[in-house]
């Protein structure tokens, strides 16, 4: 295998407290900001953004220049940079290790992100049940309005704490939770872009975006393309669950295999379980043990119908019941929804309804079932969570369709 680089992000042992403004400093944190501040180069970093092929960490791997590019085309006089650290998905865990250690990473993303596309209000949205970065980015506020960084305007940046639930996540569900209302997502168009918070353009940005963005103002766009793949540039962080010996938070570069992340990082499977499958984060396809070694990209997943998502992964192994924790996927998702929309409403229920008949040995017809279900759904909702809910388990049943046979029982006769 190829010598794996160094971290980007995280850069300190995992047990060290929070890193402070004097650390961040004295690795050239904020001399990026600084200097592009006082030379009033917004587009410069824009630039360099594209250039570095960076794209969103939060699940959708949306470019994050293009997104720039439109906030900073968007007239009007006030403009607005989300950090979004909304994390509520199970198993992933990275968004809240990257605020809590690193708090002054993902605020000086924040404030180059407010540089380059003008905006002149900062959000870091967080979850009223993150105790350990809420207060490590108090912490951080408080050291940075003490500097001398922002020069003498007052730092433009509020915290805000959003309710403890998946859709909250969402970037617009987040813009109405700031603007005061429950937290669910917003019919679109209009883009945040074009009318975010308060009607005005809104950047929102997934911590970890902008956290590599921070790294690329300091290390160029060069540094960060050359790690990676063709389609796939930089680091992203990845969390393991206790599948494995050494669970935890890992930085790897695209481009890593699954079994690296797996066997050298997590220390391998516990109780000595054989791996059969990998799923990335909840939304994704499964990913064949087979695949072990393919590199970990944005190209390679989708090729094999699945996606890095946040990261968040799940592995399953030759002891797990693999319908049961479909259904268990599928529940989290019906849990989860917010009631807005019929369409997901009805088949966030209907996959557990099916999966909990397929279970009980009383599954006819339930992949055609299924599969209808989805293709009616799709892009009927005010988010993708109705495409979210649907892809981990018509993966499932493709991967794993022996499993499912088994479990729904003998085909019945068609009824007369
Ligand atoms: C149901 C749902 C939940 C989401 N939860 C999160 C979240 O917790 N954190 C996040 O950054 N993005 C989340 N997203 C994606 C955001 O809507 C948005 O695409 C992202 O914050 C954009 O940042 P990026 O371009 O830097 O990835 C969620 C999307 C959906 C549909």
């Amino acid at each position: 295998m190829r010598a794996v680089p160094p971290p980007f992000l995280l850069v300190r042992p995992p047990a060290a407290p929070p890193e402070s403004l004097a650390e961040y400093r004295a690795r050239g944190g904020y001399a990026a900001l600084v200097d592009l501040s006082a030379r009033g180069t917004g587009p410069t970093l824009l630039d360099e953004i594209e250039r570095a092929g960076l794209r969103g960490r939060g699940g959708a791997a949306f470019p994050t220049a293009r997104k720039w590019r439109l906030a900073a085309a968007a007239s009007g006089p006030d403009k607005h940079v989300v950090a979004n650290g909304g994390e509520h998905e199970p198993g992933s865990g990275k968004d809240r290790f990257l605020v809590e250690n690193y708090p002054h990473t993902v605020l000086d993303g924040l404030l180059l992100a407010a540089l380059a596309t003008g905006a002149n209000h900062g959000w870091l949205y967080l979850i009223e049940d993150m105790h350990g970065p809420l207060a490590s980015v108090d912490r951080a506020l408080a050291e940075l309005r003490a500097s001398d960084i922002g020069g003498d305007a007052p730092l433009p940046i509020t915290v805000h704490r959003g309710p403890p639930t998946y859709v909250a996540g969402e970037e617009t569900a987040a813009l109405e939770s700031i603007e005061g209302r429950p937290a669910r997502p917003r019919k679109k168009p209009p883009f945040p872009g074009e009318a975010g918070l308060f009607g005005q353009p809104t950047t929102v940005n997934n911590v970890e975006t902008l956290a590599h963005a921070a790294w690329i103002a300091r290390h160029g766009a060069a540094a960060f393309a050359a790690v990676g793949t063709a389609e796939s540039k930089g680091t992203l962080l990845f969390t393991l669950g206790n599948e494995v010996l050494r669970p935890g938070i890992h930085e790897l570069p695209f481009g890593a295999t699954w079994r690296h992340l797996i066997e050298d990082r997590g220390g391998g499977l516990t109780d000595g379980r054989r791996l059969r499958a990998i799923l990335p984060a909840m939304s994704c396809g499964f990913v064949l043990a087979e695949h072990l070694d393919l590199p970990i990209a944005y190209e390679t997943l989708r090729a094999i119908g699945s996606s890095p998502g946040c990261g968040g992964v799940r592995l399953v192994d030759d002891r797990t019941d693999v319908v049961a924790l479909t259904l268990e996927i599928a529940a989290f998702f019906m849990r989860e929804q917010c009631g807005q929309c019929p369409p997901c409403r009805m088949e966030t229920n209907q996959f557990v309804h099916i999966l909990k008949a397929v279970q009980a040995g009383k599954g006819p017809g339930y992949d055609d079932k299924l599969q209808r279900l989805a293709d009616f759904s799709k892009k009927k909702g005010n988010c993708s969570l109705i495409e979210m809910a649907a892809a981990p388990v018509l993966s499932a049943l493709r991967c794993f369709a022996a499993d499912f046979a088994r479990a729904a029982g003998p085909a019945q006769p068609p009824a007369n």
